[in-house]
């Protein structure tokens, strides 16, 4: 066994008009509580998305509703805020709530280390999602600081996805990941750790390899889509030689995989801009 991680993202808090999903998080959030304490994992990751945002003062409401279950969890915990983390409340706002600070970080998990990356996820309308140029520059240098198996945790993926059939992000593809997301993938591609990502934001749960780094996405906790009931979505990484990450809840899924430091070979150019071979 290696170090065991558990996952839980988008808890979105709160109450909508429609869907209601949010009215079952803190029921879902207990229920991930229980489970923590019977696996006793080294760390809990919570990715973001804690509240469906409303206003200031009930958004500080939820966020202390749901930073009071967090804290009934049996391990070590670290939060990333998500957009609606940060429609209406600053970052110290859920400093203090959370009670500790949430710049970016670098955990040492045994074998492996994990980076926290909190890049801001402030959404602006209209602009989307804009990465700020030093969120962008601190991860570089972390990124070539160790050439450790590295876990990247952030709310927004950090690389492009096909959005074709997501609820929310078909037809707004521009804000499932940050504008200029090409250059993170660059930063990605360009580092010399074995390289695993963990991510929530998109809702669904993914498992891509772009050019020997692994990008994983996990379904939010209360996703009503696709079976109609909330998913109960949380998840276990287990960080070894190989990596395993078990979903559960009502869209399980399981995976493994050999993480490497080995990228493949820069992509070609377009076949008929070579020249031809005889
Ligand atoms: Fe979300």
């Amino acid at each position: 066994m290696g170090f065991r991680v558990a996952v839980v993202t988008d808890i979105h808090h709160g109450i909508r008009p429609a869907g209601e999903r949010g009215g079952n998080a803190l029921s879902a959030l207990k229920h991930f509580v229980d489970w923590v304490g019977k696996e006793k994992p080294d760390l809990v990751l919570e990715l973001g998305d804690r509240i469906a945002d409303v206003d200031s003062e009930t958004d500080k409401r939820l966020q202390r509703e749901v930073a009071e279950m967090l804290s009934r969890l049996d391990a070590p915990v670290q939060s990333i805020n998500g957009n609606h983390d940060r429609d209406n409340l600053s970052i110290r706002e859920n400093e203090q709530i959370l009670g500790y600070a949430m710049g970016h970080e670098v955990l040492d998990a045994g074998d492996w280390r994990i980076i926290l990356w909190r890049a801001d996820t402030q959404m602006a309308r209209g602009w989307g999602l804009s990465l700020p140029k030093e969120d962008l520059e601190w991860l570089k240098s972390a990124l070539l600081s160790s050439d450790k198996p590295t876990l990247l945790a952030s709310h927004v993926p950090p690389f492009a996805q096909d959005m074709t059939t997501n609820h929310y992000f078909e037809a707004n593809a521009e804000i499932a990941n940050y504008r200029g997301c090409e250059e993170i993938s660059s930063a990605l591609i360009s580092s010399t750790c074995p390289l695993v990502t963990v991510s929530g934001h998109v809702h669904w749960t993914t498992a891509h390899q772009r050019g020997g780094v692994w990008h994983l996405t996990q379904q939010a906790l209360t996703e009503i889509y696709p079976t109609g009931a909330p998913a109960m979505a949380w998840g276990m990484l287990d960080l070894g030689a190989d990596v395993s990450w078990d979903v559960h809840g009502v869209d399980p899924m399981s995976l493994r995989f050999t993480p490497s430091a080995k990228r493949w070979a820069r992509p070609l150019p377009r076949f008929s801009d070579m020249p031809a071979t005889a």
